[in-house]
Order: structure tokens, then sequence, then C-alpha cells
């Protein structure tokens, strides 16, 4: 029996800052961005959008595709993040309650920087493979913030991918052998009183190489395959130029002839979105994965993936999967090329008045003025509370 992927769809924010107007703010060229890390554009998550309506928003559309039937047999949610909302309550458990999914379900929240969503759709394996079924709704939702004005600034983004965890699973069957290697190093941490990430630029770059080499070593060693049985490769992409690097530094770590051309053909597809969100942490490297499936020209059916998840602090896995015959059938590229299209561009002025979260922390009844155009919205926060709606301005849209 297979088990895997079987739907996934992302969402992102309505506008983005183009990165050619945080170029003259650092003094540099815009080329330092669009070349140098590979990166066109940020989305900026609106006032009243967090990991919450990000994660809801991303998953409406699987749940809309199920019967009634099939959202009773989600019996589990998994929501990775790094960006989480509170320290306690699990930011799924809002996503539940909006997708209106069954009471009869376990909720949980995971953690470890952007490779908790690759956990969570281990453990979903696992799960499924106890009870075939039983599906497992994965979610993965950041919005990635630094410093204004520090190096990390240009690599922000912020998304959601939903993957829905099935056995016979229609679009990649993840394979069992998986390659691991963690390590305890600061390279990229956000302590409970920080709303932006503290990164070691320069550290976090190798630790995510040498991770890739503990985790590849351990694929190996594990019986996983070989490079040479590999068609493509998807790395989590903080900027896409990382996952470039990565890949030269995998292929030069098995001895592989350095083609630039085969190299590029292996990882092109999968850097288009990315290049256009800016850094999703947990979700990055699965729409990654949505953007090879909806990129490639060849039909990649009977081909295999292999993934590289990381996650600063640091865990790292390399694991594979193989495209099933007809996914094509299942994808949404359509609809994820209009979310981009779809976006708005905003100024550098307008990207600065909203960069900072809502976050007022004095208990008090605040409301938030409507914003996005996304499906979900924080409405309020009062008394301490999150409160969450279907936003009238998709409600609209979709009328
Ligand atoms: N034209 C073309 N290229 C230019 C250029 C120009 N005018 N000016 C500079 N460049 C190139 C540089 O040569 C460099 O390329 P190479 O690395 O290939 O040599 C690239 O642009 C970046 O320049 P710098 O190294 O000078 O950039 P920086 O020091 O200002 O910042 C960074 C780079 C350290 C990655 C910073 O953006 C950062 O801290 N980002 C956040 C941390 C991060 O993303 N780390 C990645 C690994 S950790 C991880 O993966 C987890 C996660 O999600 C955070």
């Amino acid at each position: 029996m297979q088990l895997g992927i079987d739907d996934l769809a992302f969402a992102t924010a309505d506008r983005y800052l183009d990165l050619a107007d945080l170029a003259p703010v650092h003094g540099v060229e815009p080329a330092k961005y669009t070349v140098g890390l590979g990166q066109d554009r940020m989305s900026v998550a609106a006032p009243d959008e967090d990991v919450v309506t990000l994660a809801a928003s991303a998953a409406l559309p699987l749940v809309e595709r199920m019967s009634e039937q099939d959202r009773a047999s989600i019996r589990t949610v998994l929501l990775a993040t790094e960006s989480g909302i509170d320290q306690s309550k699990s930011a799924g458990v809002y996503v539940h309650r909006l997708l209106g999914l069954p009471a009869a379900a376990r909720v949980v929240e995971l953690k470890q920087a952007c490779y908790a969503g690759t956990s969570a759709l281990q453990m979903a394996l696992a799960l499924v493979a106890r009870n075939p079924e039983q599906k497992v709704l994965v979610i993965c939702s950041d919005v990635a913030r630094y410093d204004v004005g520090s190096s990390g600034e240009p690599t922000q983004g912020c998304g959601a991918v939903a993957m829905l965890v099935t056995a016979n699973p229609r679009l990649v069957a993840i394979e069992p052998v998986s390659g691991l290697h963690t390590t305890d190093i600061m390279d990229f941490w956000r302590p409970n009183y920080r709303t932006t990430a503290v990164v070691d630029g320069r550290l976090s770059l190798r630790a995510y190489t040498d991770s890739l080499s503990g985790a590849w070593a351990d694929l190996q060693a594990q019986g996983g395959p070989a490079f040479a049985d590999i068609d493509t490769f998807v790395y989590h992409q903080p900027f896409t130029k990382m996952a470039v690097k990565a890949h030269a530094h995998l292929t030069r770590l098995v001895g592989a002839p350095r083609d630039a051309e085969v190299m590029d053909a292996q990882i092109a597809d999968s850097l288009r979105y990315n290049r256009e969100i800016g850094n999703s942490y947990t979700a990055s490297m699965y729409i990654g994965l949505v953007s090879l499936l909806d990129h490639a020209t060849d039909d990649l059916a009977g081909s295999r993936i292999g993934f590289f998840s990381y996650g600063s602090g640091a865990v790292g896995e390399f694991f594979t999967g193989v495209v099933q015959p007809g996914y094509r059938d299942h994808l949404r590229t359509a609809a994820h090329r209009r979310l981009l299209d779809d976006r708005t561009r905003i100024s550098h002025a307008e990207y600065s008045a909203i960069v900072a979260p809502v976050n007022p922390v004095d208990g008090g009844d605040h409301e938030v003025p409507a914003s996005t155009r996304n499906p979900f919205r924080l409405a309020a926060i009062t008394g301490h509370q999150r409160l969450y709606e279907r936003s009238a301005a998709a409600a609209t849209a979709v009328a």
C-alpha cells in the first residue's frame, strides 16, 4: 500500500513588496536580491492575517473538494508553524473550526523551525499506515519576520500549504526511508518575547549545508535511493538561491557531474513560486513541491523527487517521493497562478506601516479593521482572545 500526499494547495497574502522597492532603502542594487538571493517579491501579511487565517485559506479548497463522508474521515489535523499566535492553544484548533471539520478529531501544533511541517507529514503517514481509512490534514503556515533594516529583511514572506495525507495518494507517494540529522546550533531562533527572528546569517548558511550532508549520509546508510535514481529535487527555500547552493553542494558531495544545465533542470521548476512569495518557513519546501508539479512541462508520473527539509536549530531530513500517474488531473495550477497574479503591489511606505504584527497586550477590546481579500481574517483581539471570521471581502468575491 502506498501512502502520501493526495491533495495539495497553498495560500499567501493578497499583497506584496517588490524587492526593487526595498533595495534603495538598504542602499544596494536590486540585483543583490533578484540575482544574489534569487528573490523578486515578498508577500506581506495584512494586519488582519496571521498563521491561522493563512492556514485556513490554504486548506479551504481541499475541504471544499471533499464529500461530507471524506471530511468525516479527517480525524487528525497537524499544524506546523514557527510563528504561532499562542503558547498553549494550537493554531490548528481555530483552523479546524473555521473549516467546519468534525469534532471527532485530534488537533495539535508542531514546532521545530522550518522543519516542523516534515515532522507533521511523517507523523501523518504513520497514522494513516495504522488505519488507512483515515485521512490526516497537514498544514504548514508561517509569517517570516526579521528586523527592519537587517540583512534578513529581504528574505521575509508568508504563506501556508495544506496537504491531505492518505493511502493510495493521487499526487505523490512518500517512500519509507528518510535520512535524519539533528545538531544543537544557534543559527536562527525566536525567543518568546520577540516578534522577529534572531539570526546569524553566515552560520545559518553553513548549518543548512552541513545538515544536508548529514541527512544525505544517513539516507544512504539507511538504504535510501542513490543520487542518480532521483529525478528532481525540492529543497527548503529561505530564499531560492539557497536551494541552488544546496543542490550544488549535494552534487559535489556525491561526485556527480556538475553540468549547469542538468543541475538547473533538476530544481528550476520548484523555485518559481517562492521567488514571488519569499520565505514561508514551514510551508516553503512544500510550496516548492506545488511549484514543481504546477510548472513541469514533462509528465512527472513515475519520477522520483528528493526532498530536503531544514529547520534551524537544527533538524534536517532528506526523503523521497514518487509522483503518481494521473496527478495532473488533481492540480490547482490556474488557481495558484491567479492567487499570485491578483496580489496588490504595495509601496515601501505601505509595507512599513503593516510589517509589525497587530499585537496589543493589555487585554482590552481591539477591533482589527478589515483589510485582506483572503477567505479568513482576524476580526478582533479582545480580552486576550483572538477572534477569527470568514472575510466579508472574500464572500463578496465568491458571490
Ligand atoms: N548583484 C548580484 N549579486 C549580488 C550583488 C549584486 N549587486 N550584491 C551582492 N550579491 C550577492 C552576493 O555575492 C551573495 O551571493 P553569494 O552568496 O552567492 O556570494 C548574495 O548576493 C547575498 O549577498 P550577501 O552575502 O552580502 O548578503 P547579506 O550578508 O546581506 O545577507 C543572508 C544574506 C545572510 C542570507 C541574509 O539574507 C539572512 O540573514 N537571511 C536570513 C537567514 C537565512 O535565510 N538563512 C538561510 C539558511 S537558514 C534556513 O534555511 C532556515 C530559514 O528558513 C531561515
